[in-house]
């Protein structure tokens, strides 16, 4: 079979980015190669049938930037509503407004402050420890923002998403935790915000809706059944999956966490009035519950009505097999990272790229941002005047 002249292994946003440049931009034929047996990577989502809610399959995605060359591209392929995300949380039977600001310091502490007045509280609540003696997260929060806020709001969702109690966790996971002195509670504060109008699916399968860009999925590029050796040193590869898996995990595996994603659907019209609430309290076993509906209030005629879905997110560790999601990047993960990076880059026509292939948790304009770069500084000079490709 003719070979193509770039493979992509991947479809998530910076696989798609790549493929979609090369093919439109370039003429090039794009083979994209995907394990899943969908396309789109971890933005994916799905209508909910009995519902028709449109459900996020790997946690809630939320799209924001302020990159202006990024919402000039992502404009191509889908219109954007106009969702302002926010989130609320509850702690002890009450729900607070989040990021921590002047309605939750007014709610929680019970009595209405100005913003000095509140300032002024919490100078004085975190004072009890100094930032640059901090040993651990726990005191490193409690220098920030004081015992009675981070014990609410910290010690508790911080516990279950590490799974390790904050006095056990490193100060540096945390440099700031800001307090907004006023009542804005938009939780992006990026220049364009939105969700996609006709949902991710739609967005994602428009990017690869091209002649020159053909999709595999079901397809290991690892697989025992060496896939990787029809194109290995052949055609060049953008490769969007686990770095230590390419390499065989020589250098030993790179550790994340990952989140179990319980879906119920709830006979009741609006189970908790927005999108998301995090669960603060330590002996609540999820860290946050997802009402998928309310994401999309625009779409509110096209629903099943006295129904919702409910998605509950488990943080843990990720086990071999697991769905890696957020990188720990410990000190032990940093020195494998540094040699894979070695080996990356002495793999011949191989570019790595997205969250996987460079172990960094990226938003979703980050990795199109980084996958445009990769086609301008990389792909585009290889393929349109000849350079090597490095
Ligand atoms: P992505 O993981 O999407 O795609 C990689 C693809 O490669 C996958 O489809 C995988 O199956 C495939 N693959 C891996 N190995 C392979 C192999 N050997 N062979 C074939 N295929 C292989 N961002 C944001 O902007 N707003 C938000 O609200 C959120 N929310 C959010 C929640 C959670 C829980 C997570 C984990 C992440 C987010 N994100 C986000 C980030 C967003 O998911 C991220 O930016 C994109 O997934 C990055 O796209 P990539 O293409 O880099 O990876």
């Amino acid at each position: 079979t003719e070979l193509p002249d770039l493979v992509v292994v991947g479809s998530g946003f910076f696989g798609l980015t790549v493929a979609e440049r090369c093919a439109a931009d370039l003429g090039l034929k794009v083979l994209v190669l995907e394990r899943r047996h969908h396309l789109g990577g971890n933005a994916y989502s799905e209508f909910e049938p009995e519902t028709g809610i449109e459900v996020h399959k790997y946690g809630t995605h939320l799209f924001h930037t302020s990159n202006e060359r990024v919402w000039e591209y992502v404009n191509r392929f889908t219109d954007f509503t106009n969702y302002q995300h926010r989130v609320f949380g509850k702690y002890q039977g009450q729900v607070y407004s989040l990021p921590m600001n002047l309605a939750l310091i007014n709610s929680f502490f019970g009595k209405s402050h100005t913003p000095d007045e509140a300032r002024a509280l919490i100078a004085e609540q975190s004072s009890e420890i100094d930032t640059k003696d901090a040993t651990n997260l726990e005191e490193k929060a409690i220098s920030l923002i004081g015992r009675p806020l981070y014990e609410a709001f910290i010690k508790g969702y911080t516990a279950k998403q590490w799974q390790t109690d904050p006095t056990e966790l490193s100060a540096d996971i945390i440099t700031r935790l800001p307090v907004r002195y006023n009542f804005d509670n938009r939780y992006f504060n990026d220049k364009y915000e939105g969700l996609p109008v006709d949902g991710y699916t739609a967005w994602l399968e428009r990017m690869a809706d091209h002649p020159n860009i053909e999709v595999r999925l079901n397809t290991d590029f690892l697989s025992a059944d060496g896939v990787a050796d029809e194109f290995k040193g052949k055609v060049p590869i953008v490769y969007t999956g686990p770095v230590d898996e390419y390499f065989d995990n020589s250098e030993g595996r790179l550790s994340w966490r990952t989140v179990d994603l319980r879906t119920e659907i709830l006979d009741v019209d609006d189970y908790q009035g927005t999108g998301v609430v995090n669960a603060n309290d330590a002996d609540v076993p999820f860290t946050r519950e997802l009402e998928f509906k309310h994401l999309h209030p625009e779409r509110a005629a096209s629903y099943t009505p006295g129904r919702t879905v409910v998605v509950r997110e488990f943080s843990r560790f990720a086990e071999e097999g697991d769905e890696p999601y957020y990188p720990i990047n410990t000190a032990e993960d940093r020195a494998k990272l540094l040699k894979y990076r070695d080996l990356a880059a002495k793999e011949p026509m191989v570019l790595f790229g997205g969250r996987l292939g460079t172990y960094k948790y990226l938003d979703m304009h980050m990795a199109i941002a980084a996958a445009l770069s990769m086609y301008d500084n990389k792909l585009r000079p290889h393929f349109a005047d000849g350079a090597e490709l490095k």
